[in-house]
């Protein structure tokens, strides 16, 4: 039973928060029988300086080989005059690709004890915990006919097309189901299908998957321009998102403003079923690599903290040492610890390396 783990801290305050994940790893497998088998490497920006290239094909062997790969986070203004083959953000765009990791997972969850930092009233967001799943491969940023077109006149137009097919809603539809049996049961499914033909198609296949295979999960659906709203208006009603690239990036960068602190969002990406069972999976903080706050050990871990607690319940089943986290970073945060980025007045403003240590601290206790 011992799961093979990938560790890619990458560059800036990535090998930063990653060194508070290992403590956390380490009091696992010390008190909770998790076994671990490690293996870590460079990549981004680091891995140029080492090696000449974002990320080498050995680093995408192992991805490829591992149960789940927890990532920090790449971006180095050192390699931002290169060409675009060079530079460290390829790392995660070619792990994406080689994995064919299609949903991207965003919780939204709201911890008590930062209810001041959302940008909505306490009441509409406490215990705030929803999950929005979007596709990311497929949609409008890929399909064809595409590019900008000059016509007989002159003029210029520019096409983009949003192609969908069933396989493709189907397994992001699938990853969203399944999520949402372990979570609330309830899967919110969101389209255009009022004025767009791949929405309805989305909407269909949902639907009959749902009856197929899905019938014990609550489905309802919703168009997006009204979901937008009514995650604004009463985001509590949700528990499991599901929609298409181009909604999703929007509905997710909004959700994320409902708990309102970058350096507290964990995010997954999931790939497709393996013959051997095994799902190719992804998981990383939401935030970059802050180059502006880099080696002065003042980032926020809770993000990649929280990260690998979402590896431990969607990868390895480990539902409880998953909730084990969560519930440790939720008091070391009601006993007052804030990084800076969190700081808010008459609490203790600690560094990355005492916020790990915390949540250390609090897991014994529990
Ligand atoms: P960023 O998320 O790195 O930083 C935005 C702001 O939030 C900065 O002021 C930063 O100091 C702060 N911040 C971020 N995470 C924090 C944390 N854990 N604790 C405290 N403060 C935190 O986004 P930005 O500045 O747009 O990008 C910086 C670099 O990161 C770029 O090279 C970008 O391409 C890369 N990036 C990489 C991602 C990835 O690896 N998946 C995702 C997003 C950006
Ligand atoms: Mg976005």
């Amino acid at each position: 039973d011992t799961r093979k783990l990938l560790v890619l801290p990458g560059d800036g305050i990535g090998p930063e928060v990653m060194r508070e994940v290992a403590k956390v790893v380490t009091w696992l497998t010390a008190h909770r029988g998790l076994k671990l088998d490690i293996a870590e490497e460079l990549v981004g920006g680091a891995s140029l300086a080492k090696h000449g290239v974002p990320i080498r094909d050995e680093v995408i062997a192992l991805a490829k080989e591992a149960d789940a790969v927890l990532f920090g986070s790449v971006g180095d203004p050192a390699w931002s005059h290169v060409g675009f083959d060079k530079r460290p953000e390829v790392a995660i765009l070619r792990l994406r690709q080689e994995l064919e990791l299609f949903a991207n997972l965003r919780p939204a969850k709201v911890f008590d004890a930062l209810l001041d930092a959302s940008t909505l009233k306490p009441d509409v967001v406490r215990g705030l915990d929803i999950m929005i799943v979007r596709e990311t491969v497929g949609g409008i940023y890929f399909g064809e006919p595409r590019g900008i077109e000059t016509l007989p006149d002159g003029s210029r137009r520019g096409v983009n097309t949003e192609v969908y097919t069933t396989a493709e809603i189907e397994r992001v539809a699938r990853g969203a189901f399944d999520l949402a049996r372990v979570r609330d049961n309830r899967v919110c499914s969101v389209e255009k299908c009022n004025v767009m033909e791949s929405g309805l198609l989305w909407k269909q296949v949902v639907t009959d998957l749902h009856a197929r295979d899905y019938a014990d999960v609550e489905l309802s659906h919703m168009l997006a321009d009204n979901c937008a709203m009514q995650l604004v208006r009463n985001p509590r009603q949700f528990d499991v998102l599901v929609t298409g690239n181009l909604f999703g990036d929007l509905l997710s960068d909004l959700a994320s403003m409902l708990t309102g602190s970058l350096g507290m969002l964990p995010s997954a990406t999931l790939g497709a079923v393996q013959e051997s069972g095994k799902r190719h999976a992804l998981y990383e903080p939401i935030h970059g690599s802050a180059p502006d706050i880099a080696g002065q050990g003042i980032a926020n871990p809770l993000a990649q903290i929280l990260s690998f607690a979402m590896l431990l319940r969607y990868s390895f089943g480990r539902e409880d040492d998953a909730v084990l986290i969560e519930t440790a970073v939720s008091n070391v945060l009601a006993s007052g610890f804030r990084t800076a980025d969190i700081m808010s007045e008459g609490m203790a403003r600690v560094s990355t390396a005492v916020m790990g240590d915390a949540v250390v601290q609090e897991l014994r206790k529990l």
